[in-house]
């Protein structure tokens, strides 16, 4: 019972939409109609500049390690904690309070991921955030970051001692972003994909 009120509670944590809310507060606009139309920190950036954007970030962020923590600190269950941090990955991009029209969820899976398996994702985070800067992809880099935490993970399992089902998770959390950066994979294939400081193209 515990374990399912941690799973609920992570899902509303994960469905406040802070580029929904800081960009109302501060341009009176819904950020889910500018810019690329995403509900996050990149597209925040884009819309509100840089403060705002971080802002976004840390706290998209916290809310993942928030959902983590809630089921270790409520159930001791590693396994309730991973759950956790899926379910608040799910608010993330589907918001029971903003009409299920959310973000990629990309902070929160930082912060999920950071909180679970830290040196899969530390070494991960490094690769990934050279990747954005040698090629200014937001997008690429946030695919290489979930993807490369996930394939560490599993990989250095048996060295980095993480619980065998966390693969069932990771696996769970990778498929969720290749699908909510699917328009972006087609348009860095395609060559189109809008880089940092690049207008967007839309979603
Ligand atoms: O923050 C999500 C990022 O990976 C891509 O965002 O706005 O460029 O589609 P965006």
């Amino acid at each position: 019972m515990a374990g399912l009120i941690c799973i609920v509670i992570s899902y509303l944590i994960g469905s406040i939409s802070f580029s929904y809310l800081i960009a109302k507060k501060i341009k009176k606009v819904d950020i889910r109609q500018h810019g690329s139309g995403n509900a996050g920190a990149t597209n925040t950036l884009r819309v509100l500049g840089v403060g705002p954007a971080i802002a976004v970030l840390l706290l998209d962020c916290a809310k993942g390690i928030a959902a983590v923590l809630l089921g270790i600190v409520l159930t001791s269950d590693p396994l309730i904690a991973a759950a956790s941090g899926l379910a608040s990955i799910v608010g993330h991009n589907w918001p029971v309070f903003f009409g299920f029209r959310g973000g990629k969820g990309v902070a929160t899976t930082v912060g999920v991921l950071a909180t679970l398996v830290f040196t899969a994702a530390l070494i991960s985070g490094i690769i990934a955030i050279i990747t954005i800067v040698i090629t200014r992809f937001v997008s690429l880099g946030s695919l290489i970051f979930i993807v490369g935490t996930s394939i560490i993970s599993v990989v250095f399992s048996p060295q980095l001692a993480y619980p065998s089902y966390y693969l069932y998770f990771l696996v769970a959390i990778s498929l969720l972003s290749i699908w909510r950066h699917r328009t972006n994979i087609e348009r860095l294939l395609k060559g189109e994909e809008s880089r940092i400081g690049q207008k967007a193209t839309s979603k």
